[in-house]
């Protein structure tokens, strides 16, 4: 798939069939993440793969399973999303959080050593290694698209980080930015427009 094309065809897909990812595959983009730009040319970034239902579905227990017309009505007020496109993406997206993540093929945990405490760093510098490894989580997303894939992500909420790294043991200097879903769309799958932007618009030649 010409490079574009996958940049274009990469969405965020919540809604996937039953599907068996063979490890060749799963390896090649893995392989992909870690040929990412890295802050300190280390690359000390580890992959969890969870194939085992079981363990996915003990990962994400803490993850609400569904949620109601009332709380989501509750959530765009308080959330402030105005934006109607905005909108759409979110009454899509909220309500999937579980199944997207039960329904994949695999969920991986992208980890990554974290020296700095991350929640008070003092200054960007200290972010950088959690910067990193957002480039190696896209290269992952470009390398599912470019293998007929796709992904969805999810940013822990409230204790569901700590009871990730209760569920899979992973060394507590290592930190887990999100939980991924990877797996092959789904026959009747939405697929959310991405918000137009006029690009001209967003390049500011020599100043603002
Ligand atoms: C930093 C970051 C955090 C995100 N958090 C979540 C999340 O918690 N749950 C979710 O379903 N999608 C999450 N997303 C995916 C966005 O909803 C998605 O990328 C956005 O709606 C644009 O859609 P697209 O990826 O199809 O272009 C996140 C994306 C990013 C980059």
């Amino acid at each position: 798939m010409d490079f574009f094309e996958t940049v274009s065809k990469r969405r965020t897909i919540r809604d996937f069939d039953e599907y068996e990812i063979d490890d060749a595959t799963l390896e090649k983009i893995i392989g992909a993440a870690f040929q990412a730009p890295t802050n300190d040319h280390m690359r000390d970034w580890h992959f969890m793969v969870i194939t085992d239902r079981k363990i996915v579905l003990r990962l994400i227990k803490k993850i609400p399973e569904s949620f109601s017309e009332k709380d989501m009505e509750e959530l765009i007020r308080n959330w402030n999303l105005t934006d109607s496109c905005q909108q759409i993406c979110y009454r899509d997206a909220v309500p999937k959080q579980y199944r997207m993540l039960a329904d994949a093929s695999c969920v991986v945990i992208p980890l990554l050593k974290q020296k700095m405490d991350m929640m008070h760093p003092e200054n960007l510098s200290h972010l950088n290694g959690f910067a990193s490894i957002w480039c190696a989580i896209e290269n992952l997303f470009l390398a599912a698209t470019a293998e007929h894939l796709a992904c969805n992500l999810r940013i822990p909420l409230g204790d569901e980080g700590v009871w990730a790294r209760r569920v899979l043991d992973f060394p507590e200097d290592y930190f887990m930015p999100c939980l991924i879903g990877i797996g092959k769309p789904s026959k009747d799958v939405s697929i959310i427009p991405q918000k137009e932007i006029i690009i001209k618009e967003r390049i500011h030649r020599n100043g603002w």
